[in-house]
């Protein structure tokens, strides 16, 4: 193994630098190899300053930054690429312009660290004769062939610390404060922030909600004395019978943009004559500073993936399980997607201590 390339791909996560220098430092001091970034996702490779040589001097001081220093793309698909021609946008493939690229380069392995979106395309590159190894990143925790991703445990931070926050704004006011969270398809975020954060109710895809059994939870409360409540609310979540809220619709390139599920709740909650506010975290969960899990769950996976490469493990995922990496065909990592299971002893333990799913 001569020559790697990494590029991180879909939205950023906390913990995308940590896993690059990890990446680096493993390729460069135990194998001596070459290591190339791609930047911007796939799109580096049809772009003209789009690949930059990573040594240790590139990647010295990364670890702490949020971000990724490599630039990311979350339309950078290239089987579905929005190009102007003859004064038209049309949608076409240029994958086997990125097949060219990577053979050009004469690269020995490609490191793709990316969510669902982007790990799917590296196991169709990989039908195409490309090296791939897949590293799984999203805040979403929604990957199926691993326990955890990285970035996800910060987000989780930053959510729980905002519902610390609006605990007592809440409370000082006697007001029903909805926190919309992140999260797509899957609750995580919303369930695990809403236990650790002392949420009241807790709104995810995976237990459609009824506006009633929610109003109930926060009466109950009122009656009790307790004038005020906290609501962790999922970009995903929908009521029972109805469907998702949608901010963008997707297409060919975009996927559809969830939000605004809080606002709905929150005038829902006013019309019962509750006082209610709603803060959309959106973006403050993946920026800013990984937490230590995070920088060492990405420091493992980064190495890791450099040694599944050498061993010649391609179309593999790097994955957590029982607390050892461990890796798996790519294909079989990103068959379903990981959801909450409301049978969990989580959504189990939420309930016990008297949290409403709304259901
Ligand atoms: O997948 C990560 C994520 O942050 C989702 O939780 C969220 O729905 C989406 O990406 C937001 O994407 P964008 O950065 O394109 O707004």
């Amino acid at each position: 193994m001569k020559r790697i390339g990494i590029l991180t791909g879909g939205g950023d996560a906390p913990g995308l630098n940590a896993v690059i220098r990890a990446a680096v430092k493993t390729a460069i001091n135990d194998y001596g190899c070459e290591v190339f970034g791609i930047r911007n996702g796939y799109d580096g490779f049809l772009e003209d300053d789009g690949i930059i040589p990573l040594g240790l001097n590139e990647v010295r001081g990364i670890l702490p930054r949020g971000g990724t220093v490599l630039g990311a793309a979350n339309r950078g698909n290239p089987y579905a690429r929005k190009v102007i021609r003859d004064g038209k946008e049309v949608t076409i493939d240029v994958s086997d312009e990125i097949v060219k690229g990577i053979k050009k380069l004469k690269m020995d392995a490609l490191l793709v660290v990316g969510g669902d979106g982007t790990l799917h395309i590296a196991h169709q590159l990989a039908q195409k004769g490309v090296p791939v190894i897949g590293l799984p990143k999203t805040i979403d925790n929604d990957i199926g062939g691993t326990e955890v991703t990285f970035g996800f445990d910060t987000a989780l931070n930053i959510a729980t610390d905002a519902l610390d926050r609006l605990h007592t704004t809440a409370e000082s006011h006697h007001r029903a404060m909805v926190l919309e969270l992140m999260g797509r398809d899957a609750g995580f975020i919303a369930l695990q922030a809403g236990v650790s954060g002392g949420a009241d109710v807790i709104l995810i895809p995976e237990i459609p909600f009824k506006f009633e059994s929610v109003m109930n939870k926060i009466r109950a409360r009122a009656e009790k004395g307790s004038k005020f409540s906290l609501l962790a609310v999922s970009e995903g979540a929908k009521p029972l019978g109805g469907v998702q809220v949608f901010s963008r619709k997707g297409d060919e390139v975009y996927v559809p943009r969830l939000g605004g599920i809080g606002h709905i709740v929150a005038e829902y909650i006013e019309g019962e004559g509750f006082e209610s506010r709603v803060t959309v975290l959106g973006h403050l969960q993946r920026g800013g500073t990984p937490t230590a899990f995070d920088r060492m769950l990405a420091t493992r996976y980064g190495a890791a993936a450099v040694r599944l490469a050498a061993r010649g493990g391609f179309d593999r995922m790097v994955a957590l399980r029982c607390g050892e990496i461990v890796d798996l065909p790519l294909e079989e990592a990103t068959a379903v997607p990981k959801r909450v299971r409301p049978e969990s002893d989580a959504v189990i333990t939420a309930r016990n201590i008297g949290i409403s799913f709304g259901d």
